[in-house]
């Protein structure tokens, strides 16, 4: 077989997926644009976020979701914010700030970016208290420049050592999305297979759909489908077959926050899959960048799971109610996975094993020296 042809290869197409702009500043710095990930993967639409409305709805409704890429847009946004407010005076602003601050980390409590982006751009305010406004916000715009692009390096990073943990041919299990729309190119759990294919490797995943918002099918399915990778699309009640019929050789997820002792908090479902993997013997990574540790949860009980409207899964993608209206609803939007089932976490720092509690910690003692 002679050399494929770039397009021929489908290497075209995987650039675009891996490199996809899904949030970014406008030129003039006034606005936060991000791809609208609720109308994917049918529509292709862009929004323009201003106010400090916007951006609340835009993380709360999930046009912008998966936790690299929240901590991405609320670096950009709390910088557009504070762009609008109108003092020279650093009290004053610091004060405006803080509201606007407290407002944007309230849209949704588990995703620990969120808040980490937050608290960063909030330290270069008070930590420059003696420049004027203007140049505390020139300032602010880099901060959120740099979270972006320190999210691109990790990813790489991440991508790489978890490629190192499968062979050519295996087949990986995912949950829910990690992939370049959850974060800046390339994504977490995804990661290393773009990175694979682009080396000519083949893997055959298989991507729970990830009820009740079926991030797994209108996200994870579509970005590898259309990437040439080798995906089947499946419903979560149908890991357990796959498993058991031995197609599975990694399973690969994302996280939203992992406590010192490597609990981990992702999208409902992943403690299912973990356990269903430990009884099948399969190892289950998850992936993740330093900034989704969180060393001041102890342990998953110290994480906050958010809870969600019963209309998700009532009747968001269906023509008609599939239950009645009077029926309750338990609606939590993620679950903490026992440190107890995880194989590994993977970081831009390295591969983590347990016992979780010290090889987490050495990954802050890496980035600190
Ligand atoms: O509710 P979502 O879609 O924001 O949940 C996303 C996840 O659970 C992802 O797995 C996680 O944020 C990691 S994204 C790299």
């Amino acid at each position: 077989m002679g050399i494929l042809k770039k397009e021929e290869n489908g290497l075209e197409n995987l650039e675009k997926i891996t490199h996809v702009e899904n949030v970014k500043l406008s030129e003039d710095g006034k606005n936060v644009i991000i791809i609208d990930q609720t109308k994917l993967p049918n529509r292709e639409e862009y929004l323009t976020l201003h106010t400090a409305g916007d951006l609340y709805e835009a993380i709360f409704e999930l046009k912008v979701r998966g936790a690299p890429a929240i901590g991405i847009c609320a670096g950009y946004g709390i910088y557009v914010l504070a762009r609008q407010i109108e003092t020279e005076d650093y009290d004053r602003f610091l004060e405006e700030f803080r509201k606007y601050k407290e407002y944007l980390d309230s849209s949704r409590p588990t995703a620990v970016n969120l808040s980490w982006a937050l608290n960063r751009m909030e330290n270069v305010v008070t930590s420059h208290s003696d420049l004027p406004v203007s140049k505390i916000l020139k300032l602010l715009e880099q901060e959120s420049r740099m979270i972006q692009e320190e999210d691109i390096r990790m990813c790489r990073a991440i991508s790489e050592f978890g490629l190192s943990l499968i062979h050519d041919g295996d087949g990986v299990l995912t949950h829910c999305n990690a992939g370049p729309l959850a974060t800046s190119q390339y994504g977490t759990a995804l990661g290393p297979l773009f990175l694979g294919k682009e080396r000519g490797m083949n893997f055959k995943v298989f991507a729970d759909e990830t009820r009740p918002l079926l991030q797994g099918a209108r996200l994870t399915s579509h970005e590898l489908a259309k990437s040439g990778i080798d995906v089947t699309l499946i419903c979560d009640n149908m890991a357990s077959l796959v498993m058991k019929n031995g197609w599975i050789q990694a399973c690969f997820v994302g996280c939203d926050r992992v406590a010192a002792n490597g609990d981990t908090a992702n999208k409902i479902g992943t403690s299912g899959v973990a356990i269903l993997a430990k009884h099948y013997g399969i190892p289950l990574y998850v992936l993740g960048p330093s900034s989704t540790i969180d060393l001041n949860c102890a342990s998953g009980e110290d994480i906050t799971i958010e809870l969600r409207d019963a209309d998700e899964i009532k009747t968001k993608f269906y023509e008609e109610p599939m239950a009645l209206p009077e029926v309750k609803c338990y609606n939590p939007a993620f679950d903490v996975t026992d440190h107890t089932l995880i194989t590994a976490i993977v970081t831009e720092e390295g591969i983590c094993y347990p016992p979780f509690t010290d090889s987490l910690a050495e990954v802050f003692r890496k980035k600190r020296s």
